[in-house]
Formats: C-alpha cells, structure tokens, sequence
C-alpha cells in the first residue's frame, strides 16, 4: 500500500532544530519520513540521521524514501519505542545527539488502514497497538476487562470527555451481553451513551473516547515523558528538542517537561542558600508554542490541532 502522509509544520521544524551540515538528528517519530526527508538533505553531506518507528509498515516506507539519493548522509534506521530511547541510540551506536524531532501521535497511513482500528468510521477489529507485534493489550482488552471506574476515569482523563461516567456504565452493560470486538461495536455503545441533543453539534461523539483509549493502549504519555527525559540527556550543548503534539494533554505534558528541565533551584523559598544544586538542564526556545497557518491548515486538515514546543539544551 502507498504510504501517504504530509509532514506537519515541514518549514518549522527545520528552523527549530536548527539544523547543520553535519549534525546528528534523532527523528523519534520517523512515520513515512516526511520529515526525515528535509532534515537529511539539510545535514548532508556529513550528518547522521536515526530514525526510530515502532511501526514496521512506516520503517519500510522510510526506508524507501530516504533510499532515494540520499546516500551522503549516514541513515540509520531503528525499529523501537521512544519510551525507550536510551537502549534504542544505544543499539543505534552513535554518542550524542544534537536534536531530536518527535511528531507524536498517528500518521494518516495508520488511520486510515480500517484494520488497525484506530478510526471510528471504518469497522474493524478493536486492536490500536501501535506496534501490533509488540504483544501488548489491544484496545478490545481494556474496554472488555477494565473495570467501570477504571473505564471512566481513562476516558474522563485522556478523552477529556464529559459523558466518560455514562459511556464506561454503557461498555459495561453491553459487554455483560456480548464482549465488544470492533470498532462498530464501540461507537454503537458511545452513540447510545451520549444523549442526542449532545451529539448534534461537535466531533464525531467517538473520538474523545478513541482517543482515550489509543493512549491508554500505547501507554502514549508515559512513553513521552520518559522519551523527552532520556533525549535531553543525549544532546549536545545547543542541541535542540522539537515536539509536534496533537491534542492537549500532550501539549500540556511537554510543556510541564520542558518547564521543569529549564527551571534550576527547586528549594523551597525562604531558603537563605540554595541546598538542591539542580541546575537549568534546557532553555525554552518557544515561550508559546507554534502552531500551523491557515493556510497549512488548508492545505493539510490533519495539521490543524498541531502546537510545536523547542528546548535548547544549555
Ligand atoms: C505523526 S506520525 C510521524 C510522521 C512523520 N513525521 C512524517 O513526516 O512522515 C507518528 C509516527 O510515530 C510513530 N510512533 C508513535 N509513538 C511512538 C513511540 N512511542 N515510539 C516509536 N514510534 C512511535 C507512529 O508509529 C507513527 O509512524
């Protein structure tokens, strides 16, 4: 299958990373490489390029993406997760790094193959692994074994939806019938969780709820923290962190991160001399973050959600 997907923020990232003839880039999200494309032709001809996926159909994309003429620039391609990038650079072989790019979330490719039953609009088994050979619990595990609470509380927290009570009482209900096995059978249940007059108007009544269980099946905010953690460990001195997140817990994490690495002195106030000796490990480079134009916004819907954050190690 061709594997179609426009690189959000293309112009951007590459001035954010500020990138050099030269430089080692850590592309953490490789996806079909949109993005890795342009930052290999800008550390050409002597720069590195890792890029990591934990999707095989998006590694054979990039793979034949970067074959294209791009032999100057060293491409290293790793099949991981960025929750575990320590491990993963480590394989890689390379020392240091001076800027990572992550583009979290889906690409179009993943969304729109039915199978992966990541899209409320198509019918197909529930799974959104990420990675489904990675063995980990599909998205049919958690709403047909997770308790009540546990149900409302993930698509309270990570859907930020306001029915979450009334959609986890219905999954409960229904799968007390018949266990819930496609994405059909899920939106079935949200549609008759969410009163009509509430589903009028908005998105598509499923999303938040896709959304709140695609996080909860990937482990997607954990993953993210320990990833940002582990990458400004690796950067060298004025090597940058970029982050393309596409919905607001995401944001707000990176932004919580990155706030804390910068900030130095953590000892309560009062203090006549400072006892922690934490040191600002990274400067913020966008005090608010970046975000698409209308025109962008145009050309490629998907993008439309997108905030951009940098971190500058110091
Ligand atoms: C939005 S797409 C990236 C698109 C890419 N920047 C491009 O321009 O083609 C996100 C990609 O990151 C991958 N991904 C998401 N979370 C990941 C994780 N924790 N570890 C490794 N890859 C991940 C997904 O499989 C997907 O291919």
């Amino acid at each position: 299958m061709e594997y179609r997907h426009t690189p959000v923020l293309p112009a951007e990232v590459t001035k954010y990373l500020s990138l050099h003839p030269g430089s080692t880039i850590v592309d953490c999200t490789l996806g079909g490489a949109g993005h890795a494309k342009r930052i290999a032709d800008s550390i050409a001809p002597t720069g590195t390029l890792v890029g990591i996926d934990q999707d095989d159909a998006a590694l054979d994309a990039a793979a034949a993406t970067l074959r294209l003429g791009r032999q100057i620039t060293t491409i290293i391609l790793k099949k991981g997760n960025f929750g575990d990038l320590d491990a993963v650079l480590a394989e890689a072989g390379i020392a240091y790094a001076d800027g990572f790019l992550f583009d979290l979330g889906v690409s179009s490719p993943q969304l729109d193959q039915a199978e992966r039953g990541f899209s409320y609009h198509d019918d197909a088994p529930l799974d959104m692994r990420m990675d489904p050979a990675g063995g980990a619990m599909s998205a049919a595990d958690v709403v047909n074994t997770y308790s009540e609470s546990e149900l409302a509380r993930i698509i309270g927290e990570y859907g930020e939806e306001r029915w979450a009570s009334r959609i986890a009482a219905f999954i409960v209900a229904a799968r007390g019938r018949r266990p819930l096995q496609t994405t059909s059978d899920l939106v079935s249940v949200i549609k008759d969780a969410i009163p009509a007059s509430a589903r009028r108007s908005g998105p598509h009544p499923a999303r938040r709820t896709f959304q709140a269980l695609r996080i909860e099946v990937n482990g997607e905010l954990e993953v993210l923290e320990r990833g940002l953690r582990q990458a400004v460990r690796w950067l060298t001195t004025g090597g940058r962190v970029v982050v393309i997140s596409y919905h607001s817990l995401e944001d707000r994490l990176v932004k919580k991160v990155f706030a804390e690495l910068a900030s130095g002195c953590e000892c309560p106030p009062g203090l006549p001399m400072c006892t922690c000796g934490r040191e600002p490990v990274v400067r913020i480079v966008t005090k608010r973050p970046v975000v698409p134009t209308t025109e962008e916004i145009e050309r490629n819907p998907r993008s439309r959600s997108a905030k951009l954050r940098a971190a500058e190690r110091v």
